[in-house]
């Protein structure tokens, strides 16, 4: 399959040219799903890379069949952990984009060291974003979404940005769920600071 990006080696850094073969802005989905996002919106700025994150194989091979079907060139998708492949994977300042889109909330106490926004994820996300990159982050969970606003807001290495183009921000498979079970959906746009 076309979009799928197997590491030859998972112990070294990818530039985005390795990656996708080209060198263009490139933007990652973190725990992608089943890709509704991901194809959208690759499909609504071809001139930009998409690299969707996904750590089931299913749902991977899901997102690689429709791209390929699409015959996206700009679309590739790895099955790793997310913070391992911000932390580790990726060459710094090397990503515009983040989208970090409807990710499991774990909502009970006793999990939340599960979720992926911790005070020390915080330098990984500026680390690996361009000057001015951005981190954007959708939920239904009204407790996760103040949590991460707390996280990064407490963080001089980012500041909240205005979202003035929700309108046309592709919807995830999950929003469409939650959205028709008429749920709350919270959005924050973070900025990096240089
Ligand atoms: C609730 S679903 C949301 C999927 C998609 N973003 C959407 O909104 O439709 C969360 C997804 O993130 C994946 N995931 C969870 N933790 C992950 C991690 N640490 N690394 C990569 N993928 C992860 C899950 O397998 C699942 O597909």
């Amino acid at each position: 399959m076309a979009t799928a990006f197997i590491p030859p080696d998972y112990f070294r850094r990818y530039s985005v040219s390795e990656i996708f073969g080209s060198g263009r802005e490139c933007e990652v989905d973190l725990g992608c799903g089943d890709g509704g996002f991901l194809l959208a919106v690759a499909q609504q700025h071809p001139e930009r890379m998409y690299l969707g994150v996904e750590r089931l194989l299913g749902r991977l091979r899901k997102v690689c069949r429709r791209a390929d079907a699409l015959g996206l060139d700009n679309v590739r998708a790895v099955r790793v952990e997310s913070r391992y492949l911000l932390e580790w994977m990726l060459e710094p300042g090397s990503v515009r984009r983040l989208h970090y889109l409807f990710p499991d909330p774990w909502p009970k106490e006793k999990h939340h060291k599960k979720r992926m926004i911790q005070g020390d994820i915080v330098p990984v996300l500026h680390r690996v974003l361009s000057p001015e990159g951005e981190f954007l982050f959708r939920t239904d969970h009204e407790e996760y979404y103040s949590w991460v606003c707390e996280i990064m807001g407490a963080s001089l290495l980012f500041r909240r940005g205005e979202w003035n183009d929700l309108a046309s921000y592709p919807a995830t498979d999950f929003q469409r769920c939650w959205e028709s079970q008429g749920r709350t959906i919270y959005s924050a746009r973070f900025v990096r600071n240089s």
